[in-house]
């Protein structure tokens, strides 16, 4: 059974985005294996901690990533908490504190992610594991051992959903919840849209103008996937916003993204290219600040919360 809340103040919805998502958003959607993942975007923690940083200084819904969790979560602070794709923990710092007299351990395809989470938790009192492996694969995980299960923003790359969906629900302990958090595929739709004008405009290759690989599990068929493995999912969305009214910092972040900056990933875009690409995004947003003031760029969130 699905029920579905959407949350927070802030919405960004209107006829206009809706529009520009029918127009731009591509039927077919890139796919990163976990070994292309580890070995090309997540090779380091960089891009990510870029994304991250931008995100929470320009977004303008006052909660955080992290505060739709911990409603999503509702942890009393004694749980065992296990993060699918935990990255450089900058999710599980901000969560930290919430379980005081709990327990943490983070799984990671990627060992520069897992270093970068070891080092960023260092010395906090929680009890912290790092494990490097694929969130499809959790054969060093014993049954029945975590009150909460999260996969957040990682489950569009893992390459077998349903046997991983199938692990969360082994691990998990009786009365325990499963969170799944992603994206709808239109989110961001206004960066797409000055990229993928500016790829047309300059005959990019093919495979650079596919949907981002969010549209192998979204907001919109999470549902289909989990059904199989949980009696009750609950979905909470949420929007928010990213607004620049200076060119730089929304470039940084349009860099950092392994879809729009198709600077990394198995087939990258030559340097000639980026370097072109660049040059015509810059323009597009530019004008767009200088008539508006300021860029916008929407976000379409949410949580499956699975029991
Ligand atoms: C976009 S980041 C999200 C990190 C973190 N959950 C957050 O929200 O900040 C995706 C993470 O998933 C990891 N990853 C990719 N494929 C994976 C897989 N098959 N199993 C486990 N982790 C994977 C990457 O190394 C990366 O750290």
């Amino acid at each position: 059974m699905l029920t579905s809340t959407v949350t927070g103040t802030q919405t960004f919805a209107t006829a206009y985005l809706e529009r520009l998502a029918g127009k731009v958003i591509p039927e077919e959607h890139a796919v990163l294996t976990a070994e292309d993942a580890r070995a090309t975007y997540f090779r380091d923690a960089d891009a990510l901690e870029v994304k991250q940083k931008i995100h929470d200084r320009f977004r303008t819904n006052p909660k955080a990533l992290h505060d739709h969790l911990l409603e999503a979560l509702a942890l009393r602070g004694t749980e065992e908490l296990l993060d699918l794709g935990c990255g450089n923990a900058f999710v599980l710092e901000r969560l930290r504190p919430h379980l005081a007299a709990g327990h943490l351990t983070g799984v990671d395809i990627s060992p520069a992610m897992l270093a970068a989470a070891r080092r960023r938790l260092a010395g906090v009192a929680t009890p912290c594991e790092w494990i490097e492996g694929s969130a499809d694969r959790l054969d060093a995980l014993v049954d029945d051992t975590f009150d909460r299960v999260m996969c957040v923003y990682t489950a569009h790359y893992v390459a077998d959903l349903d046997r991983c969906f199938a692990e969360a629900r082994r691990v998990l302990r009786p009365g325990g919840r499963f969170l799944l958090t992603t994206d709808r595929p239109d989110s961001m739709v206004e960066m797409y849209d000055v990229h993928l004008r500016a790829l047309r405009a300059l005959n990019g290759p093919a495979h650079l103008a596919r949907a981002s690989s969010k549209a192998r599990i979204s907001l919109t068929n999470g549902h289909r996937h989990l059904a199989p493995h949980f009696d009750q999912v609950q979905l909470l969305e949420w929007q928010d916003q990213l607004q620049f009214a200076d060119v730089q910092p929304f470039l940084d972040f349009y860099r950092a993204s392994y879809h729009c900056s198709a600077a990394s990933g198995p087939a990258p875009a030559p340097p000639s290219l980026l370097a072109a690409l660049e040059e015509r995004v810059t323009a597009a947003v530019a004008e767009v600040i200088a008539t508006y003031g300021y860029f916008a760029v929407t976000k379409f969130s949410g949580t499956f919360i699975c029991s």
